[in-house]
């Protein structure tokens, strides 16, 4: 590639006569700024550090992406495919490559920016008819968005369920929340958990993936994807998810391809008006006492790890609730910061219906 970019950097359009030296004003200045990013030493920065995130060494990649519902957003390939075409197409289980976001530059004229798939605003997935704005972070928000709402697990029948469990599951599920009418039985070495599930008045996690899945940081955005809709983050400043999730262009973080946001450069900005840290550690204090009262109601499973499982069980509604707002915020990862406002309305409504 960089035989190519230098190649191109010499003989291209902005000015071989700059390179050769002749009458070189023009030339000179298209090559400086071709080299403000290619060089060797930048690209290996962005190269190695890029190699060394989720987006490359996730685990998600090699069986989600081989799969035609999963691979537009869990393949390096498939992604470019559906944002070309909209078409879903099954990818070969890759991880994001340079050209998954970058492609050609449009023109080599004036301020050259990086190349970035420019991406109209993204259909939501979860909710027909709504789209997300985050300009050139849109191509994040295509993949980092909910795939289900809160509605797709309320029942408009009556329904019971009976699930068998063996191994270290009984000793999770022998208390299991199991409705009103629910059982639980050992028989030998199965524990046969019956889940009674009134629609009037419970609702049934149905999956120990319940949720919104991975990644509705465009949802907590548009604060629709919580049990109630609240106020969309639209402020002039940050709906961008590249500015602040690259904003860290220093060598040491491979000029922002580590994506994660420079705290202190936003706290230059912020100064004490909004200390983000001490917000996000608030509203993470407040997480962690509404998982601890849903682990309490068998609600979820938190792992050594610390990380959330939802578990089978039929739950009063509000109750439901607040476990599905749970997840929304333990999925978005943010501790709130992507709403901040949502965050604590979401966080209120759990704690009401959990008596916190
Ligand atoms: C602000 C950063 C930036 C500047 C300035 C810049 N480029 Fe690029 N360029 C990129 C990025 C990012 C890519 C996409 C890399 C990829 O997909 O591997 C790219 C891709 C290219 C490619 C395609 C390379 C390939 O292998 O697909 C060529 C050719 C290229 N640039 C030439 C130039 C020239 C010539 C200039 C100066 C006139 C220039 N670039 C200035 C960032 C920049
Ligand atoms: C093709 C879909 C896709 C695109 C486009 C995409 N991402 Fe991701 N992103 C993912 C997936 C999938 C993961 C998790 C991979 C894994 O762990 O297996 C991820 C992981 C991340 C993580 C790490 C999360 C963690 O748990 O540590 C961050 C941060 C992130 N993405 C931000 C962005 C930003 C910012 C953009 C746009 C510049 C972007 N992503 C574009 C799919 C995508
Ligand atoms: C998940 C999406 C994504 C992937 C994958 C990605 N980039 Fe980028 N890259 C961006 C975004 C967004 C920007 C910032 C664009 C802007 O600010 O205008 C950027 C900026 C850049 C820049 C300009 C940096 C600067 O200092 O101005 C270079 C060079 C670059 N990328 C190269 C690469 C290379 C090489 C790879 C693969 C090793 C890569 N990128 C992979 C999203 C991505
Ligand atoms: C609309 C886009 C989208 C679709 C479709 C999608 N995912 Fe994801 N998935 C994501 C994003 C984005 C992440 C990363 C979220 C983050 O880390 O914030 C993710 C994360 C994951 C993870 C967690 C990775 C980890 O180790 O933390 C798994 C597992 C996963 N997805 C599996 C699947 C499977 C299987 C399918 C298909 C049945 C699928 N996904 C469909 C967007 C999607
Ligand atoms: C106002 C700045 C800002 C914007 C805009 C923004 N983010 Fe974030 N994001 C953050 C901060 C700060 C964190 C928390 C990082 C931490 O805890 O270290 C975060 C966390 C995340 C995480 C979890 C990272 C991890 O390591 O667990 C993902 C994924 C993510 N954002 C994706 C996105 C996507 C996709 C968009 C656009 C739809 C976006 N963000 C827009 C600032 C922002
Ligand atoms: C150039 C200055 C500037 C930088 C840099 C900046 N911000 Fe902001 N930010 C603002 C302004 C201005 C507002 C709007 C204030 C308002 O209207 O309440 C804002 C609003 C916010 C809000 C909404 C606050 C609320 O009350 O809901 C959050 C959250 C935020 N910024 C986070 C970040 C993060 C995270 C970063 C770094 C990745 C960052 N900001 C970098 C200027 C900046």
């Amino acid at each position: 590639m960089f035989g190519m970019v230098t190649l191109i950097s010499c003989e291209g359009p902005e000015g071989p006569a700059g390179m050769d030296g002749a009458d070189g004003t023009d030339g000179v200045d298209g090559n400086v700024s071709c080299l403000s990013c290619h060089t060797q030493v930048k690209m290996d920065a962005i190269e190695d550090a890029f190699a060394e995130h989720k987006h490359v060494s996730g685990t998600s990649w090699s069986y989600a992406g081989t799969r035609e519902s999963c691979a537009p957003c869990h393949d390096g390939e498939a992604i470019v495919t559906f944002l070309n075409s909209g078409a879903l197409v099954a990818g070969y289980g890759v991880g994001l490559e340079c050209g998954s976001c970058h492609n050609d530059h449009a023109s080599l004229e004036d301020d050259i920016d990086a190349p970035v798939r420019m991406v109209a605003s993204v259909a939501s997935v979860a909710f027909e008819g709504v789209t997300y704005d985050h300009g050139t972070g849109n191509v994040c928000a295509t993949c980092h968005q909910a795939r289900r709402d809160a509605a797709s697990y309320y029942g408009a029948e009556d329904a019971t369920y009976t699930r068998k469990f063996t191994g270290d599951d009984i000793a999770a599920y022998e208390n299991a929340s199991v409705g009103p009418n629910g059982s639980i039985t050992l028989d030998g070495d199965t524990l046969i958990v019956v889940f009674d599930v009134p629609a009037a008045t419970h609702v049934y996690t149905s999956s120990t993936h319940a949720g919104p899945h991975h990644g509705p940081q465009a949802n907590m955005f548009a604060a629709d994807m919580g049990s109630v809709a609240g106020t969309p983050f639209e402020r002039d400043h940050h709906t961008d998810c590249a500015s602040c999730h690259l904003s860290d262009t220093t060598a040491a973080t491979g000029y922002g391809h580590s994506f994660e946001p420079d705290i202190a450069m936003c706290d230059a900005c912020h100064g004490d008006a909004l200390d983000i840290t001490a917000e996000m550690a608030a509203i993470e204090a407040r997480m962690d006492a509404v998982a601890e009262a849903l682990e309490a109601l068998h609600a979820i499973h938190v792992d050594e790890d610390g990380a959330v499982h939802p578990m089978y069980a039929s739950l009063p509604t509000a109750q439901w609730n607040a476990f599905w707002d749970y997840m929304c915020l333990w999925e978005d990862k943010s501790h709130g910061l992507h709403n901040f406002n949502y965050a604590k309305q979401l966080l209120t409504a759990a704690e009401n219906a959990l008596g916190l």
